[in-house]
């Protein structure tokens, strides 16, 4: 099985900006869907984002006067930020977001785990960890948003091929093979190349989780949870430390 940072490295993050439209797109949809959120931040807060990616939401918060620290272990896609973020109050960070902890030296008013990171985590134990650990690092009033797609009822035959992103050059498929607990998401790229088409496939694992499983987490940590359509599909729990 080849590992979540091994997928971005070797297969996903050249593509990534790609997959969502390019720069301009995703920052637009990021942007929107901050504002969406209309988290209680004032000027100078410190948000966390964890497996920030290329910055969909890290540049419009900082764009909004927050502080940010992302965290991702893909580190084209945090050259990336750093790229599209230009001189924004990000701080980017290469680590695992499991040592989330070791980079708080403020106390965050937010933190996103946003666009299907939290199915990257190996199982459910580690996924409640992460929501114990949140709620330990914000203050009351703090908000913990999750947003992720809800895999846990499986699509059937036809309907686990899904179409991501095509243009003259580049073809990018899904394939999605169904476990009890997990799916194997695989990833097949046709690329044009000077010598005709080129096929590359990799594959990497997901968690199944359901939104009222996440909630019921979420509450037992001490949360107040309200639950949102999020965008491109995915769902959306905001959940405020009490
Ligand atoms: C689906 S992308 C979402 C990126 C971003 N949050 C967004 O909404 O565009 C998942 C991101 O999480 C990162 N990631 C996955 N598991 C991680 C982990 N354990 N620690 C840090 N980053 C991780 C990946 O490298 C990737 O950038």
């Amino acid at each position: 099985m080849t590992t979540v940072a091994e997928h971005y490295a070797n297969h996903l993050a050249p593509i990534y900006l790609w997959m969502g439209g390019g720069p301009v797109v995703v920052i637009e949809t990021g942007t929107t869907e901050i504002e969406a959120l209309n988290l209680p931040l004032k000027d100078g807060d410190v948000v966390l984002d964890l497996g920030a990616g290329f910055g969909m939401h890290a540049i419009p918060l900082a764009r909004r006067g927050a502080r940010v620290t992302a965290i991702d272990t893909s580190a084209e896609l945090l050259r990336a930020l750093e790229r599209l973020g230009g001189n924004l109050p990000i701080q980017v960070i290469n680590d695992d977001l499991l040592a989330f902890q070791s980079h708080v030296t403020e106390t965050p008013s937010a933190i996103l785990c946003m666009g299907d990171t939290i199915t990257h985590l190996p199982d459910r134990n580690t996924v409640e960890s992460l929501i114990e650990r949140a709620s330990v690092e914000l203050p009351s009033g703090g908000v913990f948003v999750v947003s992720f797609r809800d895999y846990s009822v499986p699509l059937l035959e036809d309907q686990r091929f899904i179409p991501v992103r095509s243009d003259d050059d580049r073809i990018l498929t899904c394939f999605l093979e169904y476990q009890p607990e997990a799916l194997v998401v695989h990833d097949i790229l046709h690329q044009r190349t000077p010598e005709g088409w080129q096929t590359r496939v990799s594959h990497y694992r997901k968690l199944r989780l359901s939104p009222e499983h996440l909630i019921a987490s979420l509450q037992s940590s001490g949360f107040s949870v309200r639950c949102e359509r999020g965008m491109r599909g995915m769902v959306r729990l905001v959940a405020q430390s009490v």
